[in-house]
């Protein structure tokens, strides 16, 4: 049995944290180059470590699609793509994402021709004010790259981590099912805007 007492434990525990904390690089509180690929393109930035990847977007590069809602990783408004799987852009550094690629609502459409999903949330008419709406699209969007043919419940469970505050899910699953291919489980009347005038 082992006669050192657990402060020694401890100590060398310790020791072996500041040994490795000291040869981490800091960086910051200033600005720093940081390169981010978004949208298949190459953004030099210079920003703060602190700053987030969706204040990075929506800041700093003009990409104002994804929405700052919650800026606390509950509501989904912020979900971009980060290689191919859906992430709270709110939630993660610029300087993290370094070396990923990210895409945004803005990099769905293809030569002005917008992505499936995108096309069934206008037919739908799925939103009210829009705000969580690039993020269900993403969080579709994420789900068709890895399952080209879900089912409602799969697109269901794809979107639980968004939140739409109007309470338009009906349209929204709609939408979301539509743009996946899935069979569309409820009817939603839509009512020509010639009807509301
Ligand atoms: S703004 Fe990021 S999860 Fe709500
Ligand atoms: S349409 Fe307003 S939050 Fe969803």
């Amino acid at each position: 049995m082992s006669d050192s007492k657990p402060e020694d434990n401890f100590a060398l525990s310790r020791r072996s944290f500041l040994k490795t904390f000291g040869s981490s690089k800091v960086q910051g509180p200033g600005t720093v180059p940081i390169t981010l690929k978004v949208n298949g393109k190459t953004l030099k930035l210079d920003l703060e470590p602190r700053v987030t990847l969706l204040e990075a977007l929506r800041n700093h590069s003009n990409l104002t699609g994804s929405k700052e809602v919650c800026d606390r990783g509950t509501c989904g408004a912020c979900t971009v793509l980060f290689d191919d799987e859906p992430l709270y852009s709110c939630s993660k550094l610029a300087i993290e994402a370094q070396g990923h690629n990210i895409t945004t609502i803005e990099g769905l459409a293809q030569d002005g021709k917008l992505s499936s999903v995108q096309q069934a949330f206008i037919e739908q008419d799925a939103l009210m004010c829009g705000f969580c709406t690039p993020g269900f699209i993403m969080s579709v969007t994420a789900l068709l790259k890895k399952n080209p043919h879900p089912t409602a419940e799969q697109v269901k469970k794809a979107c639980s981590g968004n939140l739409c505050r109007c309470g338009t899910y009906p349209r929204v699953m709609q939408a979301a099912l539509k743009g996946a291919g899935a069979p569309v489980t409820t009817k939603t009347e839509v009512i020509p805007y010639a009807r509301l005038a």
